[in-house]
Protein backbone atom coordinates (compact mmCIF):
# COMPACT_ATOMS: atom_id res chain seq x y z
CA UNK A 1 0.00 0.00 0.00
CA UNK A 2 1.29 3.32 -1.16
CA UNK A 3 0.41 6.57 1.05
CA UNK A 4 -0.66 9.52 -0.81
CA UNK A 5 -1.97 11.76 1.59
CA UNK A 6 -1.56 11.69 5.56
CA UNK A 7 -3.31 13.31 8.45
CA UNK A 8 -2.13 14.22 11.78
CA UNK A 9 -4.74 15.78 14.16
CA UNK A 10 -2.75 17.83 16.62
CA UNK A 11 -0.77 20.78 15.58
CA UNK A 12 1.61 20.96 18.78
CA UNK A 13 4.61 20.57 19.72
CA UNK A 14 5.00 16.74 18.22
CA UNK A 15 2.82 17.13 15.40
CA UNK A 16 3.75 20.08 13.94
CA UNK A 17 7.54 19.44 13.74
CA UNK A 18 7.02 15.33 13.02
CA UNK A 19 4.87 16.54 10.19
CA UNK A 20 6.84 18.83 8.73
CA UNK A 21 10.03 16.52 8.60
CA UNK A 22 8.08 14.20 6.97
CA UNK A 23 6.46 16.48 4.56
CA UNK A 24 10.09 17.39 3.92
CA UNK A 25 11.27 13.99 3.31
CA UNK A 26 8.49 12.77 1.34
CA UNK A 27 7.41 15.31 -1.30
CA UNK A 28 5.45 13.04 -2.98
CA UNK A 29 2.88 12.83 0.47
CA UNK A 30 0.41 15.21 1.10
CA UNK A 31 0.09 15.93 4.83
CA UNK A 32 -2.56 17.98 6.52
CA UNK A 33 -2.27 18.82 9.85
CA UNK A 34 -5.05 19.67 11.66
CA UNK A 35 -6.09 20.90 14.83
CA UNK A 36 -9.27 22.43 16.72
CA UNK A 37 -7.07 25.74 18.16
CA UNK A 38 -8.09 28.30 15.85
CA UNK A 39 -5.38 30.48 17.03
CA UNK A 40 -2.74 27.65 16.62
CA UNK A 41 -3.24 26.95 12.82
CA UNK A 42 -3.06 30.61 11.85
CA UNK A 43 0.21 30.54 13.62
CA UNK A 44 1.58 27.91 11.74
CA UNK A 45 0.79 29.49 8.61
CA UNK A 46 2.00 32.81 9.52
CA UNK A 47 3.74 33.60 6.45
CA UNK A 48 6.43 35.10 8.50
CA UNK A 49 8.16 31.55 8.75
CA UNK A 50 9.72 33.14 11.95
CA UNK A 51 6.70 33.36 13.90
CA UNK A 52 5.40 29.58 13.62
CA UNK A 53 4.00 28.82 16.86
CA UNK A 54 6.81 26.74 18.24
CA UNK A 55 10.46 27.39 18.45
CA UNK A 56 12.88 24.79 18.05
CA UNK A 57 16.34 25.40 16.06
CA UNK A 58 16.18 24.68 12.17
CA UNK A 59 12.37 23.99 12.30
CA UNK A 60 11.36 27.29 10.00
CA UNK A 61 13.57 26.31 7.29
CA UNK A 62 12.14 23.01 7.11
CA UNK A 63 8.52 24.76 7.27
CA UNK A 64 9.44 27.13 4.62
CA UNK A 65 10.57 24.11 2.16
CA UNK A 66 7.32 22.06 2.46
CA UNK A 67 4.68 24.61 3.65
CA UNK A 68 2.13 25.43 0.22
CA UNK A 69 3.92 22.46 -1.55
CA UNK A 70 3.05 19.50 0.45
CA UNK A 71 2.33 20.43 3.87
CA UNK A 72 -0.65 22.26 5.09
CA UNK A 73 -1.96 23.61 8.28
CA UNK A 74 -6.22 23.62 8.63
CA UNK A 75 -9.14 23.94 10.88
CA UNK A 76 -11.15 21.36 8.80
CA UNK A 77 -10.35 18.25 10.55
CA UNK A 78 -13.28 15.96 8.32
CA UNK A 79 -11.40 16.82 5.20
CA UNK A 80 -8.44 15.90 5.76
CA UNK A 81 -9.56 12.47 7.38
CA UNK A 82 -11.54 11.76 4.78
CA UNK A 83 -9.07 12.50 2.57
CA UNK A 84 -6.05 10.10 3.68
CA UNK A 85 -5.04 6.57 4.12
CA UNK A 86 -3.38 7.31 7.48
CA UNK A 87 -4.55 9.58 10.30
CA UNK A 88 -1.65 10.10 13.36
CA UNK A 89 -2.91 10.78 16.32
CA UNK A 90 -0.98 13.71 17.98
CA UNK A 91 -3.39 15.35 20.20
CA UNK A 92 -2.03 16.28 24.15
CA UNK A 93 -2.48 13.66 27.14
CA UNK A 94 -1.94 15.46 29.60
CA UNK A 95 -2.29 14.25 33.45
CA UNK A 96 -6.13 13.61 34.67
CA UNK A 97 -7.15 16.75 36.65
CA UNK A 98 -10.52 15.25 38.05
CA UNK A 99 -12.26 12.03 38.37
CA UNK A 100 -10.89 8.69 39.17
CA UNK A 101 -7.17 8.54 38.55
CA UNK A 102 -7.04 12.39 39.38
CA UNK A 103 -3.73 13.52 39.25
CA UNK A 104 -1.73 10.23 38.08
CA UNK A 105 -3.83 8.84 34.96
CA UNK A 106 -3.36 10.11 31.69
CA UNK A 107 -6.60 11.96 30.23
CA UNK A 108 -7.73 10.31 27.24
CA UNK A 109 -10.96 12.35 26.44
CA UNK A 110 -8.91 13.96 23.52
CA UNK A 111 -7.59 10.96 22.11
CA UNK A 112 -11.45 9.54 22.38
CA UNK A 113 -12.77 12.49 20.61
CA UNK A 114 -10.67 11.97 17.90
CA UNK A 115 -11.31 8.06 17.39
CA UNK A 116 -15.13 9.01 17.12
CA UNK A 117 -14.44 12.06 14.83
CA UNK A 118 -12.43 9.12 12.39
CA UNK A 119 -15.30 6.68 13.03
CA UNK A 120 -17.90 9.67 11.80
CA UNK A 121 -15.39 10.95 9.18
CA UNK A 122 -14.15 7.56 7.45
CA UNK A 123 -15.49 5.96 4.40
CA UNK A 124 -12.67 4.26 2.86
CA UNK A 125 -9.76 2.06 4.94
CA UNK A 126 -7.70 3.63 7.43
CA UNK A 127 -4.44 3.16 8.75
CA UNK A 128 -4.69 4.51 12.55
CA UNK A 129 -1.41 5.63 13.66
CA UNK A 130 -0.83 6.29 18.14
CA UNK A 131 1.82 9.32 18.00
CA UNK A 132 0.65 10.63 21.22
CA UNK A 133 2.08 8.59 24.71
CA UNK A 134 -0.58 6.70 26.09
CA UNK A 135 -1.11 4.05 28.37
CA UNK A 136 -0.51 0.99 27.80
CA UNK A 137 -3.06 -0.95 25.79
CA UNK A 138 -5.03 2.19 24.58
CA UNK A 139 -4.86 0.98 21.79
CA UNK A 140 -7.89 -1.55 22.36
CA UNK A 141 -9.94 1.21 23.41
CA UNK A 142 -9.35 2.97 19.91
CA UNK A 143 -10.08 -0.07 18.51
CA UNK A 144 -13.37 -0.98 19.81
CA UNK A 145 -14.55 2.92 19.26
CA UNK A 146 -13.72 2.84 15.69
CA UNK A 147 -15.16 -0.67 15.17
CA UNK A 148 -18.27 -0.23 16.99
CA UNK A 149 -18.93 3.50 16.07
CA UNK A 150 -17.85 3.21 12.36
CA UNK A 151 -19.50 2.46 9.40
CA UNK A 152 -18.07 -0.74 8.02
CA UNK A 153 -14.77 0.49 7.12
CA UNK A 154 -11.56 -1.22 8.29
CA UNK A 155 -9.23 0.49 10.49
CA UNK A 156 -5.56 -0.75 11.20
CA UNK A 157 -4.03 0.81 14.38
CA UNK A 158 -0.49 1.21 14.69
CA UNK A 159 1.51 2.25 17.91
CA UNK A 160 4.58 5.21 17.12
CA UNK A 161 5.44 6.69 19.91
CA UNK A 162 7.76 9.73 19.70
CA UNK A 163 11.02 10.45 21.04
CA UNK A 164 12.22 13.59 19.91
CA UNK A 165 13.10 15.87 22.56
CA UNK A 166 12.41 19.76 22.48
CA UNK A 167 15.19 21.81 21.71
CA UNK A 168 16.40 19.36 19.36
CA UNK A 169 13.64 18.18 17.25
CA UNK A 170 14.88 18.70 14.30
CA UNK A 171 18.00 16.78 14.68
CA UNK A 172 16.41 14.03 16.54
CA UNK A 173 14.03 13.78 13.95
CA UNK A 174 16.16 13.67 11.11
CA UNK A 175 18.27 11.20 12.91
CA UNK A 176 16.52 9.32 15.25
CA UNK A 177 18.17 6.90 17.70
CA UNK A 178 15.69 4.41 16.39
CA UNK A 179 12.02 4.92 14.94
CA UNK A 180 9.43 2.00 17.25
CA UNK A 181 6.42 1.21 15.48
CA UNK A 182 4.31 -1.46 17.36
CA UNK A 183 1.55 -3.10 15.03
CA UNK A 184 -0.16 -6.91 14.84
CA UNK A 185 2.01 -9.07 12.13
CA UNK A 186 -0.24 -11.83 12.76
CA UNK A 187 -2.84 -10.39 9.98
CA UNK A 188 -2.03 -9.53 6.31
CA UNK A 189 -3.73 -6.52 6.83
CA UNK A 190 -1.84 -5.95 10.27
CA UNK A 191 1.39 -6.45 8.51
CA UNK A 192 0.99 -4.20 5.26
CA UNK A 193 -0.03 -1.53 7.99
CA UNK A 194 3.48 -1.87 9.45
CA UNK A 195 5.41 -1.90 6.14
CA UNK A 196 3.49 0.98 4.70
CA UNK A 197 4.82 3.21 8.04
CA UNK A 198 8.05 1.69 7.86
CA UNK A 199 8.49 2.54 3.80
CA UNK A 200 7.71 6.13 4.85
CA UNK A 201 10.54 6.86 7.98
CA UNK A 202 12.63 4.68 5.15
CA UNK A 203 12.67 7.55 2.94
CA UNK A 204 15.41 8.84 5.70
CA UNK A 205 16.39 6.77 8.03
CA UNK A 206 18.30 3.57 7.81
CA UNK A 207 16.03 0.25 8.08
CA UNK A 208 17.68 -1.41 10.55
CA UNK A 209 16.91 1.65 12.70
CA UNK A 210 12.98 0.80 12.35
CA UNK A 211 11.87 -1.32 15.03
CA UNK A 212 8.70 -3.23 15.01
CA UNK A 213 7.03 -4.37 18.10
CA UNK A 214 3.97 -5.86 19.01
CA UNK A 215 1.58 -2.70 20.16
CA UNK A 216 1.74 -3.19 23.36
CA UNK A 217 5.37 -2.97 23.67
CA UNK A 218 4.97 -0.03 21.76
CA UNK A 219 3.17 1.94 23.83
CA UNK A 220 4.65 0.70 26.98
CA UNK A 221 8.17 1.23 25.26
CA UNK A 222 7.78 4.99 25.26
CA UNK A 223 6.59 5.56 29.04
CA UNK A 224 9.59 3.40 29.67
CA UNK A 225 12.15 5.34 28.08
CA UNK A 226 10.91 8.12 29.85
CA UNK A 227 10.95 6.84 32.89
CA UNK A 228 14.16 5.82 32.29
CA UNK A 229 15.63 9.18 31.43
CA UNK A 230 14.14 10.86 34.39
CA UNK A 231 15.11 8.48 36.65
CA UNK A 232 18.99 9.64 35.62
CA UNK A 233 17.54 13.10 36.26
CA UNK A 234 16.78 12.58 39.84
CA UNK A 235 19.42 10.00 40.78
CA UNK A 236 22.20 12.53 39.89
CA UNK A 237 20.15 15.47 41.74
CA UNK A 238 19.67 13.59 44.48
CA UNK A 239 23.41 13.15 44.83
CA UNK A 240 24.15 16.67 43.91
CA UNK A 241 22.63 17.40 47.34
CA UNK A 242 25.05 15.08 48.84
CA UNK A 243 27.89 17.08 47.35
CA UNK A 244 26.88 20.17 48.28
CA UNK A 245 27.19 18.34 52.22
CA UNK A 246 30.43 16.64 51.59
CA UNK A 247 32.58 18.96 49.23
CA UNK A 248 32.30 17.05 46.69
CA UNK A 249 31.54 17.66 42.76
CA UNK A 250 28.53 16.73 41.05
CA UNK A 251 30.08 17.82 37.44
CA UNK A 252 33.67 15.74 38.16
CA UNK A 253 30.93 12.75 39.10
CA UNK A 254 28.97 12.67 36.20
CA UNK A 255 32.39 12.60 34.73
CA UNK A 256 33.61 10.02 36.45
CA UNK A 257 30.94 7.42 36.09
CA UNK A 258 29.41 8.63 33.04
CA UNK A 259 33.44 7.23 31.04
CA UNK A 260 31.70 3.73 32.15
CA UNK A 261 30.54 2.41 28.88
CA UNK A 262 28.04 0.73 30.78
CA UNK A 263 26.42 3.83 32.22
CA UNK A 264 27.14 6.22 29.39
CA UNK A 265 27.95 10.10 29.95
CA UNK A 266 24.55 11.41 28.91
CA UNK A 267 21.90 12.65 31.17
CA UNK A 268 24.04 13.16 34.26
CA UNK A 269 23.64 17.11 34.07
CA UNK A 270 22.63 18.06 37.90
CA UNK A 271 19.78 21.01 37.68
CA UNK A 272 17.38 22.64 39.32
CA UNK A 273 14.79 19.72 38.31
CA UNK A 274 13.65 18.45 35.21
CA UNK A 275 10.65 19.63 33.79
CA UNK A 276 8.71 19.75 30.18
CA UNK A 277 5.20 18.54 29.22
CA UNK A 278 6.08 14.36 29.78
CA UNK A 279 8.66 12.99 32.31
CA UNK A 280 6.59 13.63 34.87
CA UNK A 281 3.04 13.07 32.81
CA UNK A 282 4.35 9.70 32.05
CA UNK A 283 5.97 8.40 35.49
CA UNK A 284 2.20 9.43 37.52
CA UNK A 285 1.02 7.37 34.30
CA UNK A 286 3.32 4.42 34.73
CA UNK A 287 2.61 4.61 38.53
CA UNK A 288 -1.03 4.88 37.83
CA UNK A 289 -1.09 1.56 35.62
CA UNK A 290 1.31 -0.59 37.89
CA UNK A 291 -0.90 0.60 41.04
CA UNK A 292 -4.29 -0.60 38.76
CA UNK A 293 -2.75 -3.92 38.40
CA UNK A 294 -2.02 -3.96 42.20
CA UNK A 295 1.65 -3.49 41.87
CA UNK A 296 2.59 -1.10 44.43
CA UNK A 297 6.04 -1.93 44.66
CA UNK A 298 6.72 -1.19 40.79
CA UNK A 299 4.54 1.90 41.61
CA UNK A 300 5.97 3.34 44.75
CA UNK A 301 9.84 2.60 43.23
CA UNK A 302 9.01 4.90 40.16
CA UNK A 303 7.35 7.60 42.07
CA UNK A 304 10.33 8.13 44.00
CA UNK A 305 11.64 9.99 40.68
CA UNK A 306 8.82 12.59 40.97
CA UNK A 307 9.17 12.97 45.02
CA UNK A 308 13.31 13.54 44.34
CA UNK A 309 12.34 16.12 41.60
CA UNK A 310 9.19 17.90 43.79
CA UNK A 311 12.68 18.26 46.64
CA UNK A 312 15.19 19.60 44.11
CA UNK A 313 12.58 22.51 43.31
CA UNK A 314 12.35 22.73 46.46
CA UNK A 315 15.37 22.80 47.80
CA UNK A 316 16.73 25.61 45.26
CA UNK A 317 13.74 27.85 46.25
CA UNK A 318 14.71 27.19 50.26
CA UNK A 319 18.32 27.97 49.59
CA UNK A 320 17.97 31.15 47.53
CA UNK A 321 15.53 31.88 50.79
CA UNK A 322 18.14 30.77 53.26
CA UNK A 323 20.90 32.52 51.81
CA UNK A 324 19.51 36.22 51.11
CA UNK A 325 19.45 35.90 55.17
CA UNK A 326 16.06 34.16 55.83
CA UNK A 327 13.93 36.72 53.88
CA UNK A 328 13.45 37.78 50.73
CA UNK A 329 10.17 39.63 51.44
CA UNK A 330 10.18 43.13 48.69
CA UNK A 331 13.78 41.81 47.77
CA UNK A 332 14.15 42.09 44.20
CA UNK A 333 15.48 38.62 42.80
CA UNK A 334 16.11 38.29 38.84
CA UNK A 335 15.49 35.07 37.18
CA UNK A 336 17.37 33.82 33.98
CA UNK A 337 15.56 31.63 32.07
CA UNK A 338 11.61 30.33 32.11
CA UNK A 339 11.19 27.77 29.44
CA UNK A 340 11.84 23.96 31.21
CA UNK A 341 15.13 23.67 28.99
CA UNK A 342 17.06 25.41 26.56
CA UNK A 343 16.31 26.07 23.07
CA UNK A 344 12.62 25.88 23.10
CA UNK A 345 10.05 28.17 24.01
CA UNK A 346 8.41 25.99 25.97
CA UNK A 347 7.24 26.60 29.86
CA UNK A 348 5.08 23.30 30.54
CA UNK A 349 6.39 22.02 33.63
CA UNK A 350 9.23 24.20 33.76
CA UNK A 351 10.97 24.30 37.57
CA UNK A 352 11.15 28.13 37.25
CA UNK A 353 7.45 28.03 37.38
CA UNK A 354 7.77 26.13 41.03
CA UNK A 355 10.84 28.13 42.40
CA UNK A 356 9.35 30.93 41.50
CA UNK A 357 6.19 29.78 43.26
CA UNK A 358 7.79 29.24 46.75
CA UNK A 359 9.88 32.69 46.66
CA UNK A 360 6.61 34.66 45.82
CA UNK A 361 5.29 32.92 48.84
CA UNK A 362 7.93 34.92 50.66
CA UNK A 363 6.91 37.81 49.31
CA UNK A 364 9.78 38.13 46.81
CA UNK A 365 9.51 40.25 43.63
CA UNK A 366 10.60 38.44 40.87
CA UNK A 367 11.83 39.63 37.24
CA UNK A 368 12.18 37.33 34.41
CA UNK A 369 14.03 36.95 31.46
CA UNK A 370 13.80 34.40 28.63
CA UNK A 371 14.73 34.94 25.21
CA UNK A 372 12.07 32.83 23.94
CA UNK A 373 9.12 33.36 26.22
CA UNK A 374 6.44 35.89 25.79
CA UNK A 375 5.10 37.85 29.02
CA UNK A 376 1.90 36.34 28.77
CA UNK A 377 3.05 32.74 29.21
CA UNK A 378 4.62 33.74 32.35
CA UNK A 379 1.53 34.85 34.20
CA UNK A 380 -0.13 32.33 32.18
CA UNK A 381 1.83 29.76 34.24
CA UNK A 382 1.59 31.34 37.65
CA UNK A 383 -1.92 32.11 37.43
CA UNK A 384 -2.43 28.16 36.44
CA UNK A 385 -1.47 27.15 40.02
CA UNK A 386 -4.37 29.29 41.87
CA UNK A 387 -1.67 29.94 44.66
CA UNK A 388 -2.41 33.76 44.82
CA UNK A 389 -4.69 36.31 42.81
CA UNK A 390 -3.48 37.27 39.34
CA UNK A 391 -3.41 40.83 40.12
CA UNK A 392 -0.86 39.69 42.76
CA UNK A 393 0.81 37.78 40.36
CA UNK A 394 0.92 40.69 37.89
CA UNK A 395 2.34 43.08 40.39
CA UNK A 396 4.92 40.55 42.29
CA UNK A 397 6.36 39.78 38.57
CA UNK A 398 7.76 41.89 36.23
CA UNK A 399 9.15 40.52 32.72
CA UNK A 400 11.90 42.31 31.28
CA UNK A 401 12.82 42.41 27.83
CA UNK A 402 16.42 42.51 28.36
CA UNK A 403 18.39 40.30 30.98
CA UNK A 404 20.47 43.42 32.54
CA UNK A 405 17.58 45.92 33.02
CA UNK A 406 16.42 42.53 34.68
CA UNK A 407 19.16 42.09 36.67
CA UNK A 408 19.59 45.83 37.62
CA UNK A 409 19.09 46.60 41.66
CA UNK A 410 18.65 42.64 42.51
CA UNK A 411 19.86 40.75 45.13
CA UNK A 412 20.02 37.71 43.58
CA UNK A 413 20.03 36.18 39.82
CA UNK A 414 19.05 32.81 39.92
CA UNK A 415 19.68 30.98 36.38
CA UNK A 416 16.71 28.61 35.79
CA UNK A 417 17.28 27.56 32.10
CA UNK A 418 20.83 26.64 30.57
CA UNK A 419 20.66 29.36 27.56
CA UNK A 420 23.72 29.96 26.25
CA UNK A 421 23.87 33.07 26.02
CA UNK A 422 23.38 33.41 30.00
CA UNK A 423 27.09 32.00 29.79
CA UNK A 424 28.43 35.09 27.80
CA UNK A 425 26.84 38.09 29.76
CA UNK A 426 29.50 40.56 30.87
CA UNK A 427 29.28 39.48 34.73
CA UNK A 428 31.31 42.83 36.16
CA UNK A 429 28.19 44.79 34.66
CA UNK A 430 25.87 42.60 36.21
CA UNK A 431 28.04 42.80 39.30
CA UNK A 432 28.24 46.70 39.56
CA UNK A 433 24.23 47.60 38.59
CA UNK A 434 23.48 45.08 41.52
CA UNK A 435 22.97 45.25 45.22
CA UNK A 436 25.55 44.21 47.20
CA UNK A 437 26.07 41.45 48.51
CA UNK A 438 25.66 40.34 45.34
CA UNK A 439 24.33 36.61 45.04
CA UNK A 440 24.35 34.01 41.99
CA UNK A 441 22.00 30.78 41.91
CA UNK A 442 23.12 28.44 39.55
CA UNK A 443 20.82 26.01 38.91
CA UNK A 444 22.02 24.71 35.64
CA UNK A 445 25.94 24.87 37.03
CA UNK A 446 26.46 26.83 33.75
CA UNK A 447 28.52 29.99 35.07
CA UNK A 448 32.58 30.32 35.54
CA UNK A 449 32.86 29.75 39.66
CA UNK A 450 36.37 31.59 39.64
CA UNK A 451 35.54 34.66 37.41
CA UNK A 452 32.09 35.03 39.19
CA UNK A 453 34.19 34.92 42.59
CA UNK A 454 36.63 37.23 41.41
CA UNK A 455 34.28 39.73 39.77
CA UNK A 456 32.99 39.67 44.04
CA UNK A 457 29.79 37.64 43.57
CA UNK A 458 28.78 35.09 46.21
CA UNK A 459 27.89 31.79 44.33
CA UNK A 460 25.72 28.58 45.19
CA UNK A 461 26.04 26.11 41.88
CA UNK A 462 24.01 23.22 42.40
CA UNK A 463 25.92 20.21 43.41
CA UNK A 464 29.15 21.83 44.43
CA UNK A 465 30.37 21.99 47.69
CA UNK A 466 33.39 23.74 47.41
P1 LIG B 1 0.50 20.00 22.47
O1 LIG B 1 -0.41 20.37 23.58
O2 LIG B 1 1.62 20.89 22.10
O3 LIG B 1 -0.36 19.75 21.15
C1 LIG B 1 -1.53 19.01 21.10
C2 LIG B 1 -2.49 19.70 20.14
O4 LIG B 1 -3.62 18.86 19.94
C3 LIG B 1 -3.05 21.03 20.66
O5 LIG B 1 -2.74 22.07 19.76
C4 LIG B 1 -4.56 20.78 20.77
O6 LIG B 1 -5.33 21.92 20.44
C5 LIG B 1 -4.77 19.67 19.76
N1 LIG B 1 -5.98 18.90 19.97
C6 LIG B 1 -6.43 18.32 21.11
N2 LIG B 1 -7.57 17.65 20.86
C7 LIG B 1 -7.85 17.80 19.55
C8 LIG B 1 -8.89 17.32 18.70
N3 LIG B 1 -9.86 16.54 19.18
N4 LIG B 1 -8.87 17.68 17.41
C9 LIG B 1 -7.88 18.47 16.91
N5 LIG B 1 -6.86 18.93 17.67
C10 LIG B 1 -6.85 18.60 18.98
O7 LIG B 1 1.06 18.55 22.84
P2 LIG B 1 2.44 17.90 22.35
O8 LIG B 1 3.56 18.37 23.20
O9 LIG B 1 2.53 18.03 20.87
O10 LIG B 1 2.19 16.38 22.74
C11 LIG B 1 1.30 15.57 22.02
C12 LIG B 1 1.50 14.13 22.44
O11 LIG B 1 2.84 13.71 22.14
C13 LIG B 1 1.33 13.89 23.94
O12 LIG B 1 0.75 12.63 24.13
C14 LIG B 1 2.76 13.88 24.45
O13 LIG B 1 2.89 13.10 25.61
C15 LIG B 1 3.49 13.25 23.31
N6 LIG B 1 4.91 13.62 23.21
C16 LIG B 1 5.33 14.89 23.44
C17 LIG B 1 6.66 15.23 23.30
C18 LIG B 1 7.17 16.62 23.55
O14 LIG B 1 8.36 16.80 23.59
N7 LIG B 1 6.32 17.61 23.69
C19 LIG B 1 7.58 14.26 22.89
C20 LIG B 1 7.12 12.97 22.64
C21 LIG B 1 5.79 12.67 22.80
C1 LIG C 1 11.83 14.14 26.83
C2 LIG C 1 12.57 12.94 26.23
O1 LIG C 1 13.98 13.19 26.25
C3 LIG C 1 12.10 12.69 24.81
O2 LIG C 1 12.74 11.52 24.29
C4 LIG C 1 10.62 12.50 24.82
O3 LIG C 1 10.15 12.28 23.51
C5 LIG C 1 9.91 13.70 25.44
O4 LIG C 1 10.44 13.93 26.75
P1 LIG C 1 12.04 16.78 26.57
O5 LIG C 1 11.21 16.80 27.81
O6 LIG C 1 11.63 17.58 25.41
O7 LIG C 1 12.19 15.27 26.04
O8 LIG C 1 13.54 17.23 26.94
P2 LIG C 1 14.74 16.50 27.70
O9 LIG C 1 15.99 16.85 26.99
O10 LIG C 1 14.49 15.09 27.94
O11 LIG C 1 14.78 17.27 29.10
C6 LIG C 1 13.76 17.12 30.06
C7 LIG C 1 14.14 17.86 31.32
O12 LIG C 1 15.22 17.23 31.99
C8 LIG C 1 14.57 19.31 31.07
O13 LIG C 1 14.03 20.15 32.06
C9 LIG C 1 16.07 19.23 31.18
O14 LIG C 1 16.64 20.45 31.57
C10 LIG C 1 16.22 18.18 32.26
N1 LIG C 1 17.53 17.49 32.22
C11 LIG C 1 17.86 16.71 31.15
C12 LIG C 1 18.40 17.63 33.29
O15 LIG C 1 18.11 18.32 34.26
N2 LIG C 1 19.61 16.98 33.24
C13 LIG C 1 19.96 16.19 32.19
O16 LIG C 1 21.07 15.63 32.23
C14 LIG C 1 19.07 16.06 31.11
Amino acid sequence: MSITKICCIGAGYVGGPTMSVIAQKCPHIQVTVVDLNEARIAAWNNPDVNKIPVYEPGLADVVAEARGRNLFFSMDADKAIDAAEMIFISVNTPTKTYGAGKGQAADLRYIELCARQIARVAKQDKIVIEKSTLPVRTASSIKSILDHVGNGVQFQILSNPEFLAEGTAVADLHQPDRILIGGDNTTTEGRAALEALVEIYAHWVPRERILTTNVWSSELSKLTANAFLAQRVSSINALSELCEQTGANINEISRAIGTDSRIGPKFLKASVGFGGSCFQKDILNLVYIARSYGLHEVAHYWEQVIIMNDHQKSRFAKKIVRTLYNTVSGKKIAFLGWAFKKDTNDTRESAAIYVADELLAEQAVITVYDPRVPAGQVYADLDYLKSRAADENRDLVKVAADPYEAMKEAHAVAILTEWDEFRTYNWQHVYDVMLKPAFVFDGRGIVNREALEQIGFHLYRIGSGE
